[in-house]
């Protein structure tokens, strides 16, 4: 797989690439290469934003930039580029990356991410250059960066030989192997700590009852969702400025 990011902080990425699943990935014959819209830009002092049309705050990425730099990069009008190869516009309003889209675009062999930064970008770019809008969640972050370092992370440890023989992409939470549930909760030495012990079934060595008690515990996960434990009120009374009365 080819991935490409398109970004005003191509260097960011240097330190993703130190990662160990991205380095076995890259010396399996992938390739991971950034690009710096501001090398192609047809405007002076390497202008690449504008303020919105409208008013209002903050920067929108040039849609003519980002003409240039995909031409520039792949010799070709961008319009056409999408039909060859995934162009994903990383945008917060996007299609949610879910462990299934993440199978889907694993399996493509060339992608492009484009990274938008303040405002974000003219929305011509998004209708007209990219196959995908795509969100790694219902929240803000400050550029397209960290999010194509979230498509990218997720794409790359799916690749075959990216994760050690110990590990597996396969058997982990909302995959198909889990039916979609996250995965159960995993347990280590010591036994038992401040009188709090590992459940009795994972240290009997009964194979089949261990899988049974793991798919339950992972259904149930599934069924009453990770983030559904209700506050505990102690808890929260402890941690109010002032502390409790
Ligand atoms: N850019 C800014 N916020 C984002 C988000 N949540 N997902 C994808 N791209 C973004």
């Amino acid at each position: 797989m080819q991935l490409d990011v398109v970004s005003l902080f191509p260097e960011w990425f240097d330190w993703f690439s130190t990662q160990r699943h991205v380095r076995n990935a890259l010396a399996r014959g992938h390739e991971v290469r950034t690009f710096n819209p501001r090398d192609w830009t047809p405007l002076s002092g390497g202008q690449v934003d504008d303020t919105p049309f409208g008013g209002g705050a903050g920067m929108v990425l040039r849609v003519d930039v980002m003409d240039q730099a995909l031409r520039g990069i792949y010799g070709q009008d961008p319009v056409d580029l999408r039909t060859q190869r995934r162009v994903i516009a990383l945008t917060p309003g996007g299609r949610m990356l879910d462990d299934a889209f993440v199978d889907e675009l694993a399996a493509e062999p060339a992608i492009t991410l484009l990274c938008g930064r303040y405002e974000g970008f003219d929305e011509r770019i998004v209708q007209h250059f990219a196959s995908d809008a795509v969100s790694v969640g219902r929240y803000v972050l400050s550029g397209g960066e960290l999010a194509a370092m979230v498509v990218m992370d997720t794409v790359l440890r799916k690749q075959p030989g990216a994760l050690g023989h110990a590990e597996s992409s396969l058997e982990e939470s909302f995959s198909r192997a889990l039916g979609g549930d996250p995965e159960y909760p995993h347990y280590t030495r010591p036994a038992e700590y401040r009188g709090w012990k590992v459940p009795p079934v994972l240290l009997s060595g009964h194979h089949e009852e261990i899988a049974g008690w793991r798919r339950m515990r992972s259904h149930e996960r599934g069924v009453v969702g990770p983030t559904a434990r209700p506050p505990d009120p102690e808890i929260t009374e402890r941690r109010r400025p002032g502390g409790p009365d």
